[in-house]
C-alpha cells in the first residue's frame, strides 16, 4: 500500500500546485491514499470548507492541520461534520474535531492520526500519551497507522519516531515548511522524516512574504505575515510503500518540485 503525504499547503499558489501536480503525481506513485497537511491553505491561516472540499475533489482521502487550525473561523462551522479532516488529536478534550481519522479501502483500513508537539509550541496535552492512547484504539482495527507529529523541535520529532517505531508505519513531522533530508525506515518498521515541507510560495521565507518577514528581524516591530499570490512555487510531498499486513514501512521517497528541483514524470 501507497500512502502519498503532501506537507503544509500554504494559500492560492499552493492550492494551485496541488491541482496541477497530484495528478502527475498519482500517475508516477499510485498512492492508494493521498494525504494533505491543509492548516496554512487558506491564504495562510486555516482551512475553509471550500478549500478543505477543494483538497478531496482534488483526489487526497484525508486532511490534517496543525497550530493554525483555528485561524480560519469557519472552522467551527464545519469541523464536526468534516469527516475526513483531523487536527491534533492533544488539544484539550472538549475542543471541537477529532484527531484520528479511519479510512475504509476495500477490505483495508488505515488510520490517519495529527499529533502536535509542545516544544516551541503553545501548550497542549502530552503528544506521547495521547499517541499510546490512540494507537492503542487503532490497533484493534488496522495496523497501518499514519501519523503527521506537527512540530517545531527537530529532537522532539525524533524522539516520537523512536517512540512510536514498531507501533505505526510511518511519524511524518509538519510545520517548520523545510524539507529534511533525513527520511529513513527505523529498524522495527516505521517510516521517518523529521519534516516534509511546504507547499506553496517558493521565493518567500517559509511562504510568506519575504519583505514582511524581513521588515520584521531587521526593525523587531510587529508586522503582519501575508502570503503572496503571484510568483513561483513549490510542493513538498512523501511516498511511503507499507506492507498492509504487518503496517511496516517498506520504502520511502521524499519529493521536492520547484524549478531547482523539476518534476520527472
Ligand atoms: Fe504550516
Ligand atoms: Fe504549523
Amino acid at each position: 500500500m501507497n500512502i502519498l503525504f503532501i506537507g503544509d499547503v500554504v494559500g492560492s499558489l499552493g492550492r494551485d500546485m496541488i491541482n496541477e501536480y497530484l495528478p502527475k503525481l498519482k500517475d508516477k506513485y499510485r498512492p492508494h491514499i493521498t494525504i494533505i497537511n491543509g492548516e496554512n491553505a487558506a491564504a495562510g491561516r486555516g482551512i475553509t470548507e471550500k478549500i478543505y472540499r477543494g483538497f478531496l475533489e482534488a483526489g487526497a482521502q484525508v486532511v490534517t492541520l496543525g497550530n493554525h487550525t483555528w485561524d480560519n473561523r469557519e472552522i467551527y462551522d464545519f469541523i464536526d461534520n468534516a469527516k475526513y479532516l483531523a487536527r491534533p488529536a492533544n488539544f484539550p478534550e472538549n475542543n471541537p474535531g477529532k484527531g484520528i481519522v479511519y479510512l475504509k479501502m476495500n477490505t483495508d483500513e488505515i488510520a490517519v492520526i495529527s499529533l502536535q508537539g509542545r516544544t516551541f509550541l503553545p501548550p497542549s496535552d502530552c503528544p506521547f500519551q495521547k499517541a499510546d492512547e490512540l494507537i492503542k484504539e487503532a490497533r484493534e482495527r488496522t495496523p497501518i497507522i499514519f501519523v503527521d507529529f506537527h512540530g517545531e523541535a527537530t529532537s522532539e520529532k525524533q524522539a516520537m519516531g523512536w517512540y512510536l517505531d514498531g507501533r505505526v508505519s510511518a511519524v511524518i513531522g509538519t510545520h517548520t515548511h523545510v524539507q529534511t533530508a533525513d527520511n529513513r525506515i527505523l529498524p522495527d518498521g516505521t517510516a521517518y522524516l523529521s519534516d516534509v515541507g511546504m507547499t506553496g510560495p517558493y521565493d518567500g521565507i517559509l511562504g510568506m512574504d519575504r519583505e514582511v518577514v524581513l521588515r520584521r528581524f531587521l526593525t523587531n516591530m510587529p508586522a503582519r505575515f501575508e502570503v503572496p499570490k503571484t510568483g513561483r512555487s513549490q510542493l513538498s510531498a512523501v511516498c511511503i510503500e507499507i506492507d498492509k499486513k504487518s503496517g511496516r514501512a517498506k520504502k520511502m521517497e521524499r519529493i521536492l518540485i520547484n524549478d531547482d528541483h523539476p518534476f520527472y514524470s
